[in-house]
């Protein structure tokens, strides 16, 4: 079966034609219209601009995925869309479109979560897909959560960020030091030039980094985003804040600070307290795989320190690659499939809706 997925949740149009084959699913199209380069000049995405953006790419988005799977709608035997969580103008356009192609078309619909879409990204493949019941972690700009995967539509929070995003926690502070929006890819890669700094090492920084000098030595200690109350939730708010001071208070002395060992101790910080609440997570449920997912499991200290945690507890890691950890519609094609078969269709009376 061939499945027709939109996704227009943030600042991403995206369509996609992947078909579930009796392996797996094969990706035949997965068109990203990215509007990046508009938010950026307002150091993040300004929601009504989206909304016009997902107008105007919509049609040609789609259109462009048909073409390139060599598919015409009578192969579409589904159509998939984000219906939550997200900007609701940015949802509606996508939601609306869907509407109408099943509806006039005569081909089922499904209505698709975003933070299940991206879970869904890691079984975007023909071979060895992670099966239920596993853990998941999302980490995205707007999502830090634990969840315990039950059932391909039964997902229950375990853990979440009790305010910002680690994605936004990166975002925001790399603003500050100059980076554009959105400042995660660049901050990986400063932070690798950090760890190599601080510790002289060309491989394996990471974990030589916290018994190096500049470790011991550096005056930007900053607080852990684990919350230490023994359950599995963050709190991104009180790191970004710390940074914000750090950076006065070297203003206030008329020094800038040293970039790249900022970043690698900001994202030594942060990832250490991923790491600390899935090792945790992974204690109360025995044997149960990992999946990361979502824009920030893109980064590349993030993928190592769980992927070598994993190993150490004996438990399968499942990572999709970097080009399906962002929003894309393929990854919403993936959950639809399983929402079809759960019986979750929809009808023309389908609404979108900001909130999880
Ligand atoms: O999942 P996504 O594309 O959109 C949301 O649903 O939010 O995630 C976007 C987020 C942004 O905050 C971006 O800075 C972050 O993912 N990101 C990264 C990396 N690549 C993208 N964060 C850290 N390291 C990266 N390599
Ligand atoms: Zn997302």
């Amino acid at each position: 079966m061939n499945i027709l997925a939109i996704e227009s949740s943030c600042d991403e149009t995206s369509a996609a034609v992947v078909e579930k084959t009796h392996s797996g699913f094969k990706i035949k199209s997965n068109i990203v219209a990215s509007q990046i380069d508009i938010h950026k000049l307002y150091g993040g995405v300004v929601p009504e601009i989206a909304s016009r953006k997902h107008i105007e790419a919509i049609s040609t988005v789609c259109y462009e995925a048909m073409e390139k799977a060599e598919t015409g709608l009578s192969d579409i035997g589904l159509v998939a869309v984000t219906m939550n969580p997200g900007l609701i103008g940015a949802l509606l356009v996508g939601v609306n479109f869907a509407k109408a192609l099943a509806v006039t078309n005569k081909i089922p619909l499904v209505g698709v979560n975003h933070i299940h879409g991206h879970i869904a990204a890691a079984y975007l493949t023909e071979e060895n897909a992670p099966k239920p019941p596993f853990l998941a972690l999302v980490v995205s700009g707007g999502h830090t959560s634990i969840y315990r995967v039950e059932d391909y539509t039964k997902i229950v929070t375990i853990g979440q960020t009790r305010d910002d995003a680690i994605g936004e926690a990166f975002d925001k502070i790399g603003r500050i030091l100059g980076i554009a929006y959105p400042a995660g890819k660049e901050f990986d890669a400063l932070s690798t030039k950090g760890f190599i700094e601080a510790t002289g090492a060309e491989s394996g920084f990471y974990n030589k980094y916290k018994k190096s000098e500049a470790y011991k030595t550096q005056d930007f200690k900053l607080p852990s985003p684990a919350l230490a109350d023994g359950s599995l939730d963050f709190s991104f708010s009180g790191l970004k804040t710390a940074a914000i001071n750090l950076f006065h208070k070297y203003e206030q002395r008329s020094m800038s600070i040293p970039s790249a060992l900022f970043c690698a101790n900001y994202t030594y910080t942060a990832v250490e307290a991923v790491a600390k609440k899935i090792d945790a997570a992974i204690s109360q449920n025995p044997g149960c795989p990992l999946v990361i997912s979502g824009g920030v499991a893109a980064n590349s200290h993030l993928r190592l320190r769980l992927s070598e945690l994993c190993k150490k507890r004996g438990v399968e890691f499942f990572a999709p690659p970097v080009s399906l950890c962002g929003d894309n519609g393929a990854m919403i094609a993936a959950q639809g499939y399983y929402e079809y078969g759960t019986g979750n269709i929809k009808d023309a009376s389908l609404n979108a809706s900001a909130l999880d």
